[in-house]
């Protein structure tokens, strides 16, 4: 049986993972607004994958027979200045949210709750990753600068991206 503490961690993760999106969301209607429909587009992807990571929480504490408590999502920032700008909050978001899942870990080795860990693993992983991919963009743009031939062609990179859930997960 899951902890009630580890079951009110689980929650609080659903609600950041969730302002996750938001945050996101928030950042592709700022992007579309400025017609860098590529930064959009990444903004797009990124807020679905964030909307997985909430659900895929969701999903496991249902499993572990956990109650799913949803609470108000928090309003995000809607200004951002510049790409730059938005990027570099982006950035310290991940940090913040790779600190919240390094946390839960700790409170699920304290609790000894073996089935927690191994799925947490993944989120520990995904976060390297998570910070890796922002962080790179921060130094193309710090790159660029004010250049907007060059700030066109990181929008057009961007523009690629794509999200699609892993089949095997959830
Ligand atoms: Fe769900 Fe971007 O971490």
């Amino acid at each position: 049986m899951i902890s009630k503490k580890l079951i009110k961690a689980i929650n609080e993760q659903i609600n950041k993972e969730l302002f996750s999106e938001y945050l996101y969301i928030s950042m592709q209607a700022w992007f579309a607004n400025q017609n860098l429909d590529g930064m959009a587009a990444w903004m797009d992807a990124q807020g679905k994958e964030e909307r997985f990571h909430a659900m895929k929480f969701f999903n496991y504490l249902i499993e572990r027979g956990g109650k799913v408590e949803l609470k108000a999502i928090a309003t995000p920032t809607v200004e951002f200045d510049n790409p730059l700008k938005a990027f570099k909050m982006a950035l310290e978001h991940e940090q913040f949210i790779t600190k919240s899942i390094n946390e839960l870990m700790d409170l699920a080795i304290k609790e000894n709750d073996h089935a927690t860990r191994s799925f947490l693993q993944w989120y520990v992983d995904e976060q390297v990753e998570e910070e890796a991919s922002v962080d790179r963009i921060v130094n193309m743009l710090k790159m660029v600068g004010e250049n907007g031939h060059g700030i066109m062609m990181i929008d057009r990179e961007l523009g690629q991206r794509t999200f699609s859930a892993p089949a095997t997960e959830e």
